[in-house]
């Protein structure tokens, strides 16, 4: 029993009456030549067929080929110039008509060609042209080279083949490569198989009625092959900031937290007032802060207002002595894009003073910076707050150490810092160890009680926050932070799905 593939195969050899190479065939068979070179193995093996190989040299142009070929052979313009000037000219004459670099060469070739003679006459060199031939082989060759590239040299006739060599011992006019290419061709016994043994009968498609016939059962199916190079499909996918996203989200849940979600446009009441951020502080200002012009002003919670201004007047109830200056309700009436989630976090807690309580939220905040790879105005943090009975800073430490080693970054530091709503603050910074740096990622420390008491709140609140996009970059290896927002598809489309979970080590 023969193959379908042999049969082809020995069909469009008996059909052709000549060997083929395997390209040859496998094009003809809408095959790959690995298909055809185990095809003719095969026949091979039942003696029908023979395999040959040949060594095949390929010519095509090389640096001065390429000049030439556009130009002309040096020697032909020189005996084209020679017979403008009539025939006979002085060798110097000659030399200041032509190209000074080609001159030598031309003049050689010219005269080993027996195209020319050089005569003294009276001391004075002069240049003779003796014979002015048409179109030589060796222009041929050039030809033919810039119009198709390159020539198989074994199928050029005699005369061309020797034109080809003398070109060839020429520095850089012409180029050979060598090609080994088989050729398969049929036996004596493959010629005397009877055509209606070579019949195959092939469907590339399984239809209904063949199914309830059973007539599939006498065809060949064609065979697909899902090796055969295509063009990509990319498939949709998730931005490689929303998968980071979706991970640390993740991550917050396994802890047991719940995930919040706040306005981003946002009185300036949550966002610096509740939060006992005193009305001049500097990063209020417009440069910092971008405020809305239409609506400028929205309501701060009436129940709170007088509140929020007693702390930052005189400390209220809290024992502090407040920023001690006058608290002025416009200006926490004013409309901002929110500077950081933490004006989502004490919303909540405003809302929820009971204890206990487990949020966090990933999501977008905006400042007025100028855009470079490093900055952006608008970005994500990370933010997070905890309240129960008896919660402390070494609780704080511990879970934002859990959060990071959960992300593969098992090296976190803490250093002291400042913000006006956390006594004590300090921030977290990582170790990321094929940069050999330390990053600094997060701020956090436990909610003042300039903060908590007008809330109501009574329990210790463990707070933190952060941006989101420089973790991204060090996860994803980048330098630039704008590539997130560049919507450069190459990088989208080549980076893998998987390549944060690879990277974090939770696959
Ligand atoms: N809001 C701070 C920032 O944007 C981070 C922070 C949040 C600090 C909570 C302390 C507590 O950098």
């Amino acid at each position: 029993m023969l193959h379908w593939l042999e049969k082809n195969l020995i069909k469009t050899l008996r059909s052709l009456g000549r060997p083929l190479s395997f390209e040859e065939a496998a094009n003809l068979l809408n095959r790959d030549v690995g298909t055809v070179a185990k095809t003719a193995q095969w026949l091979k093996e039942k003696d029908l067929a023979e395999v040959e190989a040949k060594t095949i040299h390929f010519i095509s142009l090389g640096l001065e080929g390429e000049i030439y070929s556009f130009e002309g052979l040096p020697e032909k313009r020189l005996i084209n110039l020679l017979s403008d000037l009539g025939g006979l000219t002085n060798i110097d004459e000659l030399r200041r008509n032509f190209n000074e670099n080609l001159f030598q060469i031309g003049l050689l070739w010219a005269k080993k060609n027996g195209w020319i003679q050089i005569e003294t006459r009276d001391s004075e060199k002069l240049v003779k042209l003796i014979y002015h031939p048409g179109e030589t082989s060796e222009e041929k060759i050039l030809k033919q080279l810039r119009e198709k590239k390159s020539l198989e040299f074994e199928s050029l006739d005699e005369d061309l083949k020797k034109a080809c060599l003398n070109l060839k011992s020429r520095q850089s006019v012409i180029k050979m490569n060598e090609v080994k290419k088989y050729y398969v061709r049929l036996t004596e016994k493959a010629l005397q198989i009877p055509e209606e043994e070579l019949e195959i009968e092939e469907v590339t498609r399984l239809t209904q009625d063949m199914l309830i016939s059973g007539s599939w059962r006498q065809y060949r199916f064609s065979r697909f092959n899902v090796y055969a190079p295509s063009k990509p499909v990319y498939a949709g996918k998730r931005h490689p900031l929303q998968r980071l996203i979706k991970i640390v989200k993740e991550i917050f849940v396994e802890m047991g937290f719940e995930e919040i979600r706040g306005p981003i446009v946002e009185l300036a009441f949550w966002n610096f007032d509740a939060l006992f951020q005193p009305q001049d502080h500097p990063a209020r200002d417009m440069h910092d802060t971008f405020y809305l012009d239409q609506p400028r002003f929205g309501d701060p919670p009436e129940n709170l207002v007088e509140k929020i201004k007693e702390v930052h007047e005189t400390g209220g109830l809290t024992g502090s002595l407040g920023w001690r200056y006058l608290w002025k309700r416009e200006e926490a009436e004013k409309l901002v894009l929110r500077t950081h989630t933490t004006a989502t976090t004490i919303r909540y807690l405003a809302e929820h003073p009971d204890p206990p309580i487990k949020v966090f939220s990933v999501d977008r905040i905006y400042r007025n910076e100028k855009v470079d790879w490093k900055h952006l105005a608008e970005f994500h943090q990370i933010e997070g707050i905890v309240m129960d009975k008896a919660v402390s800073f070494r609780d704080l430490i511990g879970l934002i150490k859990e959060f990071y080693s959960r992300l593969g970054l098992r090296d976190v530091k803490f250093r002291p810092s400042y913000f006006p709503y956390t006594e004590p603050s300090a921030e977290a910074i990582v170790y990321l160890r094929e940069k050999n740096t330390w990053l600094e990622l997060i701020g956090m420390g436990i909610f003042r009680p300039e903060v908590t008491q007008p809330l109501g709140v009574k329990y210790p609140v463990l707070a933190w926050g952060g941006g989101l996009e420089r973790l991204a970059l060090a996860l994803y290896d980048l330098e630039d932070i704008r590539t997130f927002y560049f919507n450069d598809l190459r990088w989208i489309r080549n980076i893998s799905n998987i390549y944060l979970e690879k990277k974090i080590g939770i696959l």
